[in-house]
């Protein structure tokens, strides 16, 4: 992941983060209905802009794992952190290989997830299904799992598509993928929210087991 390990230390300010991006994090995070307790693992986690949401969440009798394949945006999110979070643990990881991890010599074996979720990552994950297959085998039968991530804007704002496929196009994203169709396929009690102009998707879901 060479282009976010280039970017780690100004992804922040870059990433359209407010006017755009954050109305899916405050969207899907709610939608894990996370409790007190939990374990959620964050997949493609970034600099962490989800740890701060998902923390208060699970509160600190629970665990959050963040998993990401740049060691520089892994950095940048374990010094946002500070000393102390305990909490959360993060594994540098390729995603589309999720299953070595919870393997018997895994760093998760035997720790199965309340919760997934990927917010703005599984579009740039390639192959985006094996990662979404991976994240299956971290979950456990009724665990909640979301997609936040792109597609083209609609309707009014198909004036914005430039725009969208730009952005897209330097994150590395396929805003062509609709990766939230294996949820669609995997997942029951599905829900989901369209923001921005169609542009933020917004997918969550029961993951029933196999
Ligand atoms: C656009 S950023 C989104 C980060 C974060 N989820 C957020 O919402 O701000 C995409 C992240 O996915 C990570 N990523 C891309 N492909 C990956 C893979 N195969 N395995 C793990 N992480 C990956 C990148 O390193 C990057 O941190």
């Amino acid at each position: 992941m060479e282009r976010y390990t280039t970017v780690a230390p100004v992804y922040d300010l870059l990433s359209g983060e407010w006017p755009v991006y954050r109305a899916g994090r405050l969207a899907g995070i709610p939608a894990l209905h996370l409790l007190p307790g939990d374990r959620v693992v964050d997949v493609g986690c970034g600099t962490g802009l989800n740890f701060p949401l998902l923390r208060r969440a699970v509160t600190d009798r629970g665990h959050v794992v963040g998993v990401d394949s740049s060691h520089q945006m892994l950095r940048t999110a374990r010094r946002r952190l500070g000393a102390g979070a305990r909490d959360v643990e993060l594994v540098h990881h390729d995603a589309t290989r999720l299953r070595d991890l919870v393997d018997a010599s895994g760093p998760l074996a035997g720790k199965t997830a309340d919760a997934v979720l990927f917010t703005y990552a599984l579009s740039l994950m390639t192959p985006w299904r094996d990662a979404w297959e991976g994240a299956l085998s971290l979950a456990r039968p009724g665990a909640r799992l979301v997609v936040v991530d792109m597609a083209a804007p609609v309707g009014g704002a198909r004036v914005f598509t430039p725009l969208a496929r730009l952005a897209t196009r330097l994150g590395g994203a396929d805003i062509d993928a609709h990766p939230w169709t294996a949820l669609q396929a995997d997942c029951v009690d599905v829900s989901h929210e369209v923001l921005r102009g169609g542009h933020v998707q917004v997918w969550a879901g029961t993951w029933p087991g196999r």
